[in-house]
């Protein structure tokens, strides 16, 4: 059984997680899979200041906030897969899931120790805008950054999907989820990096 965890980085209870519940159920679809849906909204999360505190007591989470991004540590920590999604601001993510990217600064102590930690994690992207192309790649590629700066394991979304799942919920943001082609993405992508989690944790 593996640990898949979503994290959806809007404000709103709204199209980026309706794109996200979609690709957990892919995920879970696939079998042997256990998901848990994380909201950044209503989260009070400190910006990291660069203080460099957790680096030099060696600890694995800030400690300078005692704040939402706590406990967010160990389910990233305890996950062997992550789906990340985010609605496109400015052609980019949003400052919540920007300021719960910055806060993983402590992760350089435990790959100091255990270079192999991130190794078998797998990641995976889903952007939603309110515009066909109003900078879904751009929001991705910052998704697909953390990954990478963490070591993990990228699955992008296939032939034709590339980078991650694109999708978009058109207007003013106020209506309904409404792309089925890119809800149908969304559920391939999840069970896609489901598979691709459970052979990389064969042995686990
Ligand atoms: C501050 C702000 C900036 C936005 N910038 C963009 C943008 O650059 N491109 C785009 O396509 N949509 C943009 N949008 C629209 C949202 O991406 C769109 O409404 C999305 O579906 C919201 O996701 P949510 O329902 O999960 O909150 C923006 C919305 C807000 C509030």
């Amino acid at each position: 059984m593996v640990k898949i965890i979503g994290i959806c980085g809007s404000p709103r209870r709204k199209s980026s997680y309706a794109a996200l519940r979609e690709a957990l159920d892919g995920a879970l679809e696939t079998g042997d899979v256990e998901v848990e849906l994380i909201e950044l909204r209503a989260r009070k999360l400190n910006f990291c200041i660069h203080c460099n505190k957790c680096l030099r007591e060696d600890a694995v989470r800030c400690t300078v906030y005692e704040d939402d991004m706590t406990p967010l540590y160990e389910k990233v920590y305890q996950a062997d897969g992550m789906i990340i999604a985010s609605p496109v601001y400015e052609m980019n993510i949003t400052a919540q899931l920007a300021a719960f990217f910055n806060r993983f600064r402590p992760t350089w102590n435990i790959i100091k120790k255990d270079p192999t930690f991130f190794n078998r994690k797998v990641g995976a992207a889903i952007a939603v805008g309110g515009t066909r192309n109003g900078g879904q790649e751009g929001a991705l590629n910052a998704i697909l950054g953390f990954y990478h700066t963490q070591g993990m394991v990228v699955c992008n979304g296939g032939a034709g999907t590339y980078a991650g799942a694109s999708l978009w919920n058109p207007g003013d943001g106020s209506g309904e989820m409404d792309d089925p082609e890119g809800l149908k993405r969304a559920r391939a992508l999840g069970a896609k990096m489901a598979d691709l989690t459970k052979r990389l944790n064969l042995d686990n």
